[in-house]
């Protein structure tokens, strides 16, 4: 209790008049026991993995904003997803005081230093959307429902083949199918829970016939990509055009687990005279997943070329974070909705997860556009204001 109420920023007398008060009035706008600390002294550092994707652009935005609506300072830091530049980032946030870290990490796995050096100085650490993996150092965790969101990329693919309805009812389709597996990066926790999420869907299908993996690479580790790179994805499915389907069959669908490997994906079966825009022998675009509702891949889907998406609405993880923070500040522990699923190899961190919304063309107006995500005008041009 007492490592939660204790901040760096504060002088050992004050720390432990902040542990003495409990959590009620401690800390946050109402000051310790009348003497600590206002929202205001307090700075929160914010670590995020890259400005390549919009989603973690939006991300960062967010959580400042919201954290300085709030009172707090706010120290927030892109680290171009290299990880020793995270590593440098999180320790200089450290040196100059930072009493709380919110951090999305590049690699799960390779911030044990930094956080321990959190810890030594009684700075909470909230793990944000990917769980930081085998350290204690983490306090708490926001995201959303990870298993969920590959589940619902599953069942996405199959609605886009026509083998299933969107209420889950059959559809007219049946199959066999061709369809190629990509997964994220092995170093974000995330995409082994897309990828299972995804499986329980598949597999069954893949096991009867009805889908059939042309390329036969079926295991996590053939169909992940490093660092989430589009030209990585691009150079796969190049690469399984190639091999696979030279013998003129085609691929009728692609899982994928996020909009910027999507658009990586498409690229390739464009050049390979998929999709409407190549008229030489024109076929249809195989149906593609993603996730994220990243603008560029929202006005593809609205423009029929990428088939859905997964809204993960960053606003309300922004908000999570910050009543995670506040709740910190405050000597309490932040509200959590799923104690036993996030083991990140040294305990389970208690997490608030959030719910998803799949995304095909049909959706954007009312689940996108309706609450302000995007704006009508953004769809259409593919970028965002
Ligand atoms: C994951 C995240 C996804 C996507 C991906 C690539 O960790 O959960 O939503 O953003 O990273 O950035």
């Amino acid at each position: 209790m007492s490592k939660r109420l204790g901040f760096a920023a504060l002088s050992a007398g004050m720390a432990l008049t902040l542990a003495a008060c409990g959590g009620e009035g401690a800390g946050g706008s109402g000051g310790a026991g009348g003497g600590g600390a206002e929202t205001e002294d307090l700075t929160i550092g914010v670590s995020m993995p890259t400005q390549t994707s919009e989603r973690w652009i939006a991300d960062g935005n967010n959580v400042k904003e919201q954290l300085e609506g709030e009172g707090y300072t706010v120290d927030l830091q892109y680290a171009n997803d290299d990880i020793p530049t995270q590593s440098q980032q999180i320790d200089q946030m450290i040196t100059e005081g930072a009493d709380i870290l919110v951090v999305a990490a590049i690699d799960g796995t390779a911030l044990s230093g930094q956080l321990e050096n959190a810890a030594a100085n009684n700075i909470p650490v909230i793990s944000y959307d990917r769980l930081i993996r085998d350290t204690e150092n983490v306090d708490f965790y926001v995201t959303f429902d990870n298993f969920e969101v590959g589940v619902a990329q599953g069942n996405a693919l199959l609605t886009g083949l026509g083998l299933r309805n969107e209420d889950g009812s059959p559809g007219t389709a049946t199959g066999p199918f061709n369809v190629e597996l990509f997964a994220g990066s092995l170093d974000d926790n995330n995409a082994f829970f897309f990828w299972d999420g995804a499986m329980s869907v598949l597999q069954p299908l893949i096991d009867d016939g009805t889908l059939v993996v042309k390329s036969g690479q079926t295991s996590i580790e053939q169909a992940a990509i490093l660092r989430w790179q589009q030209e990585t994805a691009q150079r796969r499915m190049e690469d399984l055009l190639t091999s696979a389907y030279n013998d003129g069959s085609r691929v009728d669908g692609v899982l994928s687990p996020y909009d910027g490997l999507s658009r990586g994906i498409i690229t390739a079966l464009q050049n390979a005279g998929y999709g409407p825009t190549l008229d030489a022998q024109p076929q249809p675009m195989a149906v593609v997943t993603g996730q994220d509702a990243e603008i560029a891949s929202v006005k593809l889907i609205n423009d029929g070329v990428q088939s859905s998406t997964i809204f993960k609405d960053t606003r309300l993880l922004a908000e999570q974070a910050v009543a995670a923070a506040s709740a910190f500040a405050e000597g309490n522990e932040p509200e959590a909705n799923d104690t036993e699923t996030y083991d990140n190899g040294v305990k389970v961190v208690p997490s608030y997860l959030l719910p998803v919304e799949t995304v095909f063309a049909d959706d954007i107006q009312s689940v996108l556009i309706d609450s302000g995500y995007w704006t009508a005008e953004e769809v259409a041009s593919g970028q965002s204001d």
